[in-house]
């Protein structure tokens, strides 16, 4: 396996797959690497010729004082672990070769990113500004048939998927499942920054999307409902960013689960922020919830199996 620094190496590396006919798998990441991260590793792997796994610490979709600094920052352990899993390059840029001095271009999606994580209240748009540019650079750079990103960030995954069909990129976004802790913990880079104690307290979060997903499956559809269960399971956060139910493709929100929708939960453990989610689908081929506590590796979600996310 390959670790380059340079978009240079990178595009020579890649042209000569390429002309190889091998097709290319890219995983975007920003390291501290994890079984989440694994799972699309192997995705990839499993799907194309060449798998690019990028690991960069993008300072743009970073709020001022939000995590940057403290970021876990770990390459050497990320490359061991994307060399077992069978990636072929490890791409870890400075910031100054992704982002030159006067980078003045931004790409923004509007409409479905000031919803949620994007709420003007709340990190505001910029930060999705920041995702989308940066992934519009990583696709320029590696030009991959193929992108794996994760259900775990459904709104950043709606965002992309957007993008990708507004500007006519040729990937394809691939929707991996979000994978858990066995006791449902959804797998995050940030969740090493939680305490034992905080860790325990941060179980609130799948347990309030599984009362969700058990009286979904009993056939309750009204959202207030829904809402007031998910909210009887929060009281060990320190605080709710936001529980809403939203349309899965518009991000809007619903008062009653009729199509397919999106459970989103941001919430506060001591300092750090958390976000899961589940996705409902009320669909006659597909009445089941998701269970918070399914990876990959265990029962496929039911609306992985039957829909392309
Ligand atoms: P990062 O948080 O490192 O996540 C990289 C990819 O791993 C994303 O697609 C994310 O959804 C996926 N992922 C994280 N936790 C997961 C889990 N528990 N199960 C399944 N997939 C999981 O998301 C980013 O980085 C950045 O915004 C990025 C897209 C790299 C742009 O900078």
């Amino acid at each position: 396996m390959l670790t380059l620094t340079t978009v240079d190496e990178l595009r020579a590396e890649l042209d000569a797959a390429r002309l190889g006919g091998r097709s290319i798998g890219l995983v975007p990441t920003m390291g501290a690497l994890h079984e989440g991260h694994l799972s699309l590793i192997d995705r990839s792997v499993a799907e194309n010729g060449v798998t690019v796994v990028t690991v960069f610490v993008n300072p743009t979709q970073f709020r001022p004082g939000e995590d940057l600094d403290a970021y876990p920052r770990q390459l050497a352990d990320d490359v061991a672990l994307a060399s077992e899993r069978g990636a072929d390059i490890v791409f870890a840029p400075a910031a100054d070769e992704v982002y030159a001095d006067d980078h003045s271009t931004t790409v923004s999606v509007g409409g479905i990113t000031e919803s949620l994580c994007g709420a003007p209240e709340r990190r505001g748009h910029q930060h999705f500004d920041g995702v989308t540019t940066v992934v519009a650079k990583l696709f320029n750079m590696v030009q991959p048939d193929r992108a794996y990103f994760g259900q775990k960030d459904a709104q950043q995954l709606a965002v992309i998927r957007r993008m990708v069909r507004d500007l006519n990129f040729r990937t394809a976004v691939i929707a991996c499942p979000t994978v858990r802790e066995a006791d449902g913990l959804a797998m995050s880079s940030r969740n090493a920054y939680l305490s034992g104690k905080e860790r325990v307290r941060a179980l609130a979060i799948s347990r309030a999307l599984r009362a969700v997903s058990e009286s979904f499956l009993a056939g309750e559809r009204e959202v207030t409902k829904l809402a007031m269960l998910a909210r009887a399971e929060l009281f060990d956060v320190d605080s709710v960013e936001y529980l809403e139910m939203v349309d899965f493709e518009t991000l809007e929100p619903v008062s009653e689960i009729t199509d397919a929708t999106l459970v989103a939960i941001a919430a506060h453990v001591g300092n750090t922020r958390l976000i899961d989610n589940i996705l409902l689908d009320p669909s006659p081929d597909n009445s089941s919830g998701i269970d918070p506590n399914t990876t990959p590796r265990e029962t496929p979600s039911a609306i992985h199996q039957s829909r392309t996310l």
